[in-house]
């Protein structure tokens, strides 16, 4: 099974006006800069289908794209950016929680974590809330051309571990070296079919 086609359908900051077309819908979450939209490109064969940058703070909606015209990824902004800026704590607090705890055709969400740190409470928080709204959650540890093959294999083990999680429900990633796009594809299409 494979990505035929990805077209951006709609921005917004209010949950109740992103597609109401029953079809499922599959969400990205993340630290900001932890790569969640070069993900997206990277799974749509595109490059710049989802807006990027090295800055921060860059995804500042809720972005669909529908997926061969059955199913839609959807690009959030992330979390953890500038602490002391209101406006990120603010926008989760408003629209980007209620998007997650709330939308109707969201079951499936792949969390984002930097390979490189140690488990933060952010991200830890964000993975026990995202169970809590009752949603499926695959963790993909981003920019694993960062760290050597081993150091990347001590990370995954300690997430593994920190997390409670199984190996089906992890993967290392990284989106400058296209390694195991076909792998994530696969497990997302699973759940999406
Ligand atoms: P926000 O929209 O701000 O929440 O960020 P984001 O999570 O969407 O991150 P984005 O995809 O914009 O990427 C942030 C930066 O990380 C960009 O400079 C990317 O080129 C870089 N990046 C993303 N994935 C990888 C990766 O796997 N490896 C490396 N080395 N860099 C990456
Ligand atoms: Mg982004």
């Amino acid at each position: 099974m494979e990505i035929k086609s990805a077209a951006f359908v709609v921005s917004n900051s209010d949950y109740r006006k992103c597609p109401d077309t029953g079809l499922p819908e599959y969400a990205f979450i993340g630290r900001s800069n932890v790569g969640k939209s070069s993900l997206i490109n990277m799974l749509t064969n595109s490059k710049d289908l989802a807006k990027t940058s090295s800055q921060p703070g860059k995804t500042q909606l809720i972005n669909h794209f529908v997926i061969n015209d059955s199913w839609y990824i959807v690009d959030l902004p992330g979390y953890g950016f500038a602490k002391t800026n209101h406006s990120n704590r603010d926008q989760w607090s408003s629209f980007i929680g209620k998007y997650l705890s709330e939308s109707e055709h969201l079951n499936m969400v792949c969390q984002l974590i930097d390979i490189r740190h140690k488990p933060l409470d952010s991200d830890m928080e964000c993975y026990a809330w995202l169970l809590e709204c009752g949603l499926d959650v695959q963790i993909v540890l981003t920019k694993a051309d960062k760290l050597s093959k081993s150091a990347a294999e001590a990370q995954k083990a300690l997430f593994k571990r920190e997390l409670g999680i199984f190996e089906d429900q992890i993967i290392t990633y990284s989106s400058t070296q296209h390694t195991m796009r076909g792998e994530l594809i696969s497990r997302i299409m699973k759940k999406v079919q």
